[in-house]
């Protein structure tokens, strides 16, 4: 399966991505590394991978149609059969969901429907939760609202920092990820609704 990986920051994800894919067996490759941005980790890693990287910025475009246009035919360049947001802290619209809607998966730090949006982590810890957790799923158009792939729970411990907590909900989130990628490279999927069905 040809998977390509949007990023905008440390992409701890991504290498663990890129890790599994070095077993012929996983049955995944990452055929490029897309960026928001310049100069962040996640791209060095996939440069020390020898994979190819692009970086597509908002400000680059006149509106944000136009970049997301240009982000989707920038990737449509490396035909995946599957996209993976990985810590790309960017929504896409219209033409991105359009051509990839039902193979563009997402992952998010806290267990969807709670806790949206761009504080996750750090609105589970304000809200007093006990349990956090993350979320892969297909993306929508609403913000982290699409049909939901699987979910893995972390307990909040009471001396949890946002920084500790999230690093806990990282290690989870990797494990995760790289076995639902696993798993829709091995398996053909259907969205029927907000049931994602693998067989
Ligand atoms: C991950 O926790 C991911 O779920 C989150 O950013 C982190 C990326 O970590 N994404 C979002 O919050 C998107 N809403 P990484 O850069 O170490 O892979």
């Amino acid at each position: 399966m040809r998977v390509v990986v949007l990023v905008s920051g440390t992409g701890s994800l991504l290498q663990a991505l890129l890790n599994a894919s070095v077993d012929p067996d996983y049955g995944v490759q990452v055929v490029a590394v897309g960026a928001d941005r310049a100069g962040i980790e996640a791209l060095a890693r996939a440069e020390r991978s020898g994979v190819p990287t692009f970086i597509e910025r908002v400000g680059d475009y006149p509106n944000r149609q136009l970049w997301d246009a240009a982000l989707a035919a920038r990737v449509a360049q490396f035909q995946p059969d599957l996209v993976i947001s990985a810590g790309f802290l960017k929504l896409v619209g219209h033409d991105f969901l359009v051509a990839f809607g039902d193979r563009f998966i997402n992952t998010h730090p806290s267990l969807l429907p709670a806790f949206p949006g761009a504080h996750p982590v750090r609105d589970a810890l304000a809200y007093g939760n006990t349990v956090t957790g993350a979320t892969v799923f297909f993306v929508d158009a609403g913000t982290d609202t699409g049909p939901i792939i699987e979910q893995r729970a972390v307990s909040i411990q009471p001396q949890d920092t946002e920084a500790s907590l999230h690093e806990r909900i990282k290690q989870v989130e990797r494990e995760m990820l790289v076995e639902v990628v696993g798993r829709l490279a091995r398996q053909s999927w259907t969205i029927t609704g907000r049931n994602v069905t693998l067989r």
